[in-house]
């Protein structure tokens, strides 16, 4: 049998095509562009996800058995908005999981609700990009677009809708919209008073390992599917990379170094984070999980490589680094304000620390740097309740460079484990689906028996040492230059 992830990121989506003993057949990649109208706003059209996707999928497939596709399931970039009306028409461009324009709603979430109340409700406080608070903007700003919505759903839900007609998401992703009251799994009632929106305007709740229905039949002859191809809920794409990674159970670790850069903790229980400075959602295993969640990691990398420096040769750029745990140059990521720990969209990147014998390399490896004291800081969230971290997973785009690698492994002083894939998500989103179809008989069998670990980083203590020092002056850094933004 073969099994399908589809990863819907920020700047393409991916699918991955794999055999059922979790061997990858084939990837292909189609990418998207992303609009930012307005310095903060971040947007897609739904239109151009749908279009990729089913050219990827034909592309995936071409060479493939088709009779032997058993179902179809995802891992998808998180909380963004997507409104349709009554004839299933997009209504305006989805607002995206970095988009920082919901200042104002997010404030009124956190102070005039109150956060108190918003964590009873849904486990989790307001953040800019949450979709809750989105909502609350479009009812403001787009009052007539705002009548017109009669279906609110995440990104990877529209192509599951597209392929099935059913109108569905999963726990881990609903998790991040504050609608969702995580600990027992519902749409919240006050939530949805609060952003006048109906339950009928929701999709059903699925764990991510649940069939919602099977691909349409015209899909299929378009395909070349089988009529009987399975569409499996799916996860956000956090949960289905932790999934890809083996990150299921207790107290297991992954951190994602992708457009966005996460540290997600499984958990065996329902659990919060008393500040709320990590999200509390449910996983795609059935179990919970705790994530803190930055803006941009691997982005920065690329801004700092394409945009500025003008080249496509990272590994080259690395090799000039060579004074790890030296470099007087700082950099703070924050090219899309920041969610995890501070929770202001309107925080700005910056370099600090530079004198005249200051080299491209220092810089390079600043931004390399800044984005793992950025993990760091939410980490230090984690240990602070209590949460004994001694090693950790890694994938993403970010997870394909050996020296950052080992910069996150001395600058959070754990062990790093490397899998076969660094394709988190879409292989999650595979693994998802296979369980699905019954191949395996739940998530936690599929990671034990697929997930290789193929290598280790251990922590140096020399370098895990010259790394505290940086970080405690890279924790002093945002709360000197806060009141500039
Ligand atoms: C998680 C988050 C990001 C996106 C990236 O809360 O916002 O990791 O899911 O696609």
């Amino acid at each position: 049998m073969l099994y399908i992830g589809v990863d819907l990121g920020t700047s393409a989506v991916k699918l991955l095509l794999m055999d059922e003993n979790g061997g990858i057949e084939k990837i292909v990649s189609r990418e998207y562009p992303l609009e930012f109208p307005y310095p903060g706003w971040s947007q897609q059209k739904p239109e151009d996800w749908w279009e990729q996707t089913l050219e990827g999928l034909k592309e995936l497939t071409e060479q493939a058995d088709k009779s032997k596709i058993a179902g179809i399931s995802f891992g998808g970039q998180m909380h963004g908005l997507v409104v349709l009306d009554k004839d299933d028409n997009v209504i305006r461009p989805a607002i995206l999981w970095n988009d920082g324009r919901t200042t104002k709603q997010t404030e009124y979430l956190n102070n005039v609700i109150g956060k108190d109340k918003l964590s009873q409700y849904t486990a989790n406080i307001a953040f800019a990009g949450f979709t809750a608070p989105k909502l609350l903007w479009m009812k403001e700003n787009e009052k007539d677009l705002f009548a017109k919505i009669d279906k609110i759903m995440l990104p990877k839900d529209y192509i599951a809708y597209k392929l099935s007609g059913v109108h569905c998401t999963d726990v881990s992703d609903a998790s991040g919209m504050l609608l969702f009251d995580v600990k027992n799994k519902c749409w919240s009632k006050e939530m949805m008073e609060i952003c006048s929106v109906r339950e009928e305007q929701l999709a059903k709740i699925f764990e991510s390992y649940e069939v919602v229905g099977t691909i349409k039949p015209e899909l299929a002859r378009e395909l070349g599917f089988p009529e009987t191809v399975k569409i499996i809920a799916g996860a956000g794409d956090n949960a289905a990379a932790a999934v890809g990674t083996g990150t299921v159970g207790n107290g297991r670790c992954n951190i994602s170094l992708g457009t966005s850069g996460t540290i997600f903790i499984s958990s065996r229980d329902f659990c919060v984070d008393a500040n709320n400075a990590l999200h509390a959602f449910a996983h795609a295993d059935g179990n919970y999980h705790l994530m803190g969640c930055m803006l941009s990691a691997a982005s920065c990398n690329k801004w700092w490589m394409e945009d500025i420096i003008g080249t496509s040769d990272y590994a080259a750029e690395q090799k000039a680094i060579v004074n790890l745990g030296m470099n007087n140059v700082f950099f703070l990521p924050y090219l899309m304000g920041e969610r995890s720990p501070h929770n202001n969209p309107d925080a700005r990147a910056m370099f600090i620390g530079m004198s005249m014998d200051t080299t491209r390399a220092d810089m390079t490896q600043a931004v390399l740097e800044g984005v793992a004291f950025g993990i760091r800081d939410s980490f230090e969230v984690a240990r602070s309740l209590g949460i004994d971290i001694k090693k950790t997973k890694i994938c993403g785009g970010g997870a394909k460079s050996p020296l950052w690698k080992k910069i996150i492994a001395n600058v959070l002083g754990i062990s790093v484990q490397v899998i076969e894939s660094e394709e988190g998500p879409g292989y999650g989103g595979a693994m998802l689906a296979a369980v699905g179809c019954g191949q395996f008989a739940s998530v936690d069998e599929a990671a034990e028996k697929l997930v290789k670990v193929v290598d280790t980083i251990e922590p140096e203590e020399k370098l895990v040492g010259a790394y505290e020092e940086k970080y405690q002056k890279f924790k002093k850094l945002y709360p000197t230059v806060k009141s500039l933004f």
